[in-house]
């Protein structure tokens, strides 16, 4: 059976990608959050994974507000980036895990999540930088599946309900008939709102007592409704529910690796962490 690694979790700000690309890792501006990763790059040596299941939110790349799945898993060979109009590199394409794809499909249908099956898909820069915050050189070691969460079009899936996705992914990936070794990815969040009356609203005290309670109450965050979770993170901090996925992905019990948190990336509380299941 294959055997999940553990997750990382992290933001996913477009001018991460400009940052990457014009080399300002140890600017200023830029260093308390490019310092979060090294740890990362020793972990992930350590934890050798062969795929990456990516819990990401699709920002109008490849779905548009005319057609917007709640829940939608890749089954494509390949993933390609494009252009979305922040200015940023493209990447290199991702190969895709399609076994696992077709495998997480059944079992989530199975486990009453109906989710949109995708086996064509652009995948934007909140699978894109992630990845590359990972693994610098672009030179992808990991296969792919893309399991995309809605949180750009209302109404949202509910955090109690992106736990039990998560929760649904784990147990799928480890009865998963394969010798592969499994790492989880959930990019977005944390605090930030874009956009109205309050753009440029961080909460630095919801965002650590979020990530504190990844540790040792994930269920924590599923109190609050999609209204409570914008009052306390913001429009697009909501995007924390894919931390909750990945989180939830990993099983009762964690151990804590490694963690940053940095503001702020352009408009966003940045935050990093890494948990392994608990032995
Ligand atoms: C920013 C943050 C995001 O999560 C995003 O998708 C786009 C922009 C920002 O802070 O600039
Ligand atoms: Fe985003």
């Amino acid at each position: 059976m294959a055997h999940l690694v553990g997750a990382v979790t992290t933001s996913h700000v477009p001018a991460i990608g400009r940052a990457i690309a014009k080399n300002l890792q140890d600017d200023p501006y830029w260093k308390p959050f490019f310092a979060g990763w090294p740890p990362v790059h020793r972990w992930l040596e350590r934890a050798r994974p062969d795929v990456a299941v990516v819990f990401y939110n699709d920002h109008g790349l490849n779905f548009f507000l005319d057609k917007m799945p709640t829940f939608a898993v890749g089954a494509a060979p390949e993933y390609r980036n494009a252009d979305e109009g922040w200015g940023i590199p493209q990447v290199p394409a991702f190969r895709g895990e399609q076994d696992l794809s077709w495998h997480l499909i059944e079992a989530l249908v199975q486990a009453e999540f109906d989710v949109t099956s995708c086996q064509e898909m652009t995948v934007d820069h909140a699978f894109t930088l992630p990845m590359a915050l990972l693994y610098p050189s672009q030179a992808w070691p990991v296969k792919v599946v893309p399991v995309c969460i809605n949180t750009v079009q209302f109404p949202l899936p509910s955090a109690k309900r992106c736990y039990a996705l998560g929760e649904a992914v784990g147990e799928a990936v480890r009865a998963w008939k394969s010798d592969a070794r499994v790492l989880v990815l959930g990019t977005g969040g944390l605090s930030h709102q874009l956009d109205g009356e309050r753009a440029g609203f961080i909460n630095k005290d919801f965002d650590l007592a979020f990530m504190e309670s990844l540790l040792h109450d994930p269920r924590w965050a599923t109190q609050f409704d999609t209204g409570q979770l914008v009052e306390k993170a913001g429009t697009q901090g909501v995007e924390l529910l894919m931390w909750l996925a990945a989180r939830a992905a990993l099983g009762e019990r964690v151990a804590g690796v490694h963690q940053n948190y940095h503001i702020p990336i352009s408009n966003t509380a940045s935050g990093l962490m890494v948990m392994e299941p608990a032995a």
